[in-house]
């Protein structure tokens, strides 16, 4: 929500200060004390484990005094999932399983939420998959299929999450995350076509940061190499954690907590002036020549 500053003396020094826009939701004063996500409810989508980087997020936000709601895969998954969801209080009704390539389990999701909370403050959506093909095939050498599958789970659930969220995120004024990699940018050993595909999401950040303003913020963290479930499925990953490690400033890996960090921070009262960004944290990797 924006409102319009009403014109201020000339004497102040701001000229056509009353064109000008401010936030009109602050941060609460008499809430300073609290932790700040104090009173407010977030899904999160990608805890596969107790090592994925949404399982960070989900802790750091329960950390900061969040209300959570999980998703899971399927039932395998569930059995991983459900006791960390547990130890973090969230109750059952509020598990919900989530395949984007499952028809109606992202609205179930929705539905559930909106019954539930009626409104939304953030979305964490740490997700993507590829098949087999990601860990031989050349960017050359993808097929459609591959392609499209990849694209489907890593980029375009993104706008899935956005178009079905959007009204119980407006209401809150919440915010919607999501994780990139390096990869999109710079040509990184064995990432192959899912550089495209961080690339794309990194694009869909900036327009939905344009489309879903002002009520909600879109932000993308882009994490430096992390040993998870997904990321093993990137040929000689152990190698890549080694040179990141190496060459990164900080002379050391990330972990998912210092990511949950990170996305608690944008999901916050304290990030309310930033939206559409890409967001690193990677030890300083990303700077290096
Ligand atoms: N690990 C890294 O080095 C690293 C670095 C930067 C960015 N990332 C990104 O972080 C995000 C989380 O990955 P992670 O490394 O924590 O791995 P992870 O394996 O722990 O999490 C990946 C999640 O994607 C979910 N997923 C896969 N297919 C899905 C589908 N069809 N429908 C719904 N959910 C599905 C899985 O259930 C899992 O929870 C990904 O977007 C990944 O690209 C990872």
């Amino acid at each position: 929500m924006l409102t319009s500053v009403p014109k201020v003396n000339s004497a102040s020094g701001l000229p056509n200060a009353g064109k000008l826009a401010y936030p009109t939701r602050t941060w609460n004063e008499k809430r300073r004390t609290m932790e700040p996500l104090q009173g407010k409810r977030g899904l999160i989508i990608g805890v596969a484990n107790d090592k994925s980087i949404a399982w960070g997020c989900a802790q750091a936000c329960h950390e900061q005094g969040a209300e959570l709601a999980l998703t899971y895969l399927n039932d395998k998954a569930r059995d991983h999932v459900q006791p960390l969801a547990e130890s973090l209080g969230v109750p059952d009704r509020l598990l919900l399983p989530f395949d984007v390539t499952r028809e109606g389990e992202l609205e179930h999701v929705f539905a559930t939420l909106e019954a539930e909370w009626g409104e939304l403050d953030f979305v964490m959506h740490a997700m993507a998959s590829a098949t087999k093909a990601m860990t031989t095939s050349r960017l050359l050498d993808v097929t459609l299929a591959d392609f499209n599958f990849a694209m489907q789970v890593s980029c375009h659930s993104l706008l899935s999450v956005a178009r079905l969220g959007e009204p119980l995120l407006r209401k809150a004024g919440g915010s919607l995350i999501t994780m990139t990699y390096l990869g999109s940018e710079r040509v990184m050993g064995n990432y192959h076509f899912m550089g495209p595909m961080k690339a794309a999401l990194e694009s869909c950040v900036r327009y939905l940061a344009e489309e879903m303003g002002p009520d909600v913020r879109v932000h993308a963290i882009s994490a430096g190499a992390i040993p998870t479930r997904a990321a093993s499925g990137i040929q000689d990953f152990d190698n890549l954690l080694r040179t990141t490690s190496e060459r990164a400033p900080l002379k050391r890996l990330v972990t998912p907590r210092e990511v949950g960090n990170l996305m608690a921070f944008l999901a916050g009262p304290h990030s309310q002036g930033m939206t559409g960004g890409i967001h690193y944290i990677d030890g300083g990797y990303h700077v290096m020549g």
